[in-house]
């Protein structure tokens, strides 16, 4: 069977479904961060060590300042309520992607991190203000600027997920079958599952089916 250490969620359709149920885009982020709760207990039901969540793409800074803002204030409403249970579950919460929020929020990710940095159970990785295509640039300007060797080893070094394992699953929900600038070189062998349910749709079941599906795929990584 495939082992299984890191999956990674490109959470979308938020918008879509609050439209649709609520008439409103943000209660679709809100009901979102229910399904992010509930995916969180089942990755740690199923033993998986790493879970990294899309939240906020480089490119989502074009969204109307409104929502923006209540994506933010949704985050930082998580941090101060959640942290606590989250460090006692034994979560650690990594931010990948640039922290140039308000003070208020840089604040309180960095309280989170570093509560949470020592532990073992599981490990979110919150990609905020994250985009892959300027991962790899900054990881090359680091090397040239220290006059290192650009390769895959030097590389994967400074990307912001230096000492996590590539994810061997990729979701992207909501009906779309793109990448977005999420993860390009890290999910370069991951197998990549687009599902139609819309994020706050998704459920543990469809976890489960996906996880499922991912064991039983035969991988080569280009071997035959
Ligand atoms: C994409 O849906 C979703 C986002 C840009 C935000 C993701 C945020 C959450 C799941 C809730 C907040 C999470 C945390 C951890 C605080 P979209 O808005 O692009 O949906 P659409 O394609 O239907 O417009």
């Amino acid at each position: 069977m495939n082992p299984l250490n890191h999956v990674a969620i490109i959470m979308d359709g938020n918008g879509r479904w609050g439209l649709k149920y609520k008439n409103s885009r943000n209660a679709g982020h809100r009901a979102g961060l229910n399904t992010v709760e509930k995916i969180i207990k089942e990755t740690i039901h199923q033993k998986i060590k790493y879970l990294t969540l899309y939240a906020f793409s480089t490119e989502n800074w074009k969204r109307p300042r409104k929502e923006i803002k209540y994506l933010f204030d949704l985050l930082e409403n998580f941090l101060i309520n959640k942290i606590d249970k989250l460090n006692d579950q034994n979560i650690k919460l990594k931010i990948i992607g640039i922290k140039n929020f308000s003070t208020k929020l840089n604040k309180l990710l960095n309280i989170a991190e570093k509560k949470t940095c020592k532990n073992t159970k599981l490990q979110i990785n919150l990609a905020l203000n994250y985009g892959s295509k300027s991962e790899i640039i900054n990881a090359i300007k680091k090397l040239k600027k220290n006059n290192k060797p650009i390769n895959e080893k030097n590389l994967i070094k400074n990307f912001q997920t230096k000492n996590i394992p590539d994810p061997e699953i990729l979701i992207r929900t909501g009906n779309t079958k793109r990448l977005s600038n999420f993860l390009l070189w890290q999910a370069a062998y991951s197998e990549i599952f687009f599902e139609k349910k819309l994020w706050p749709s998704f459920e543990r079941s469809d976890f489960k089916k996906i996880i499922r599906k991912y064991k039983s795929i035969k991988r080569n990584f280009g071997s035959i």
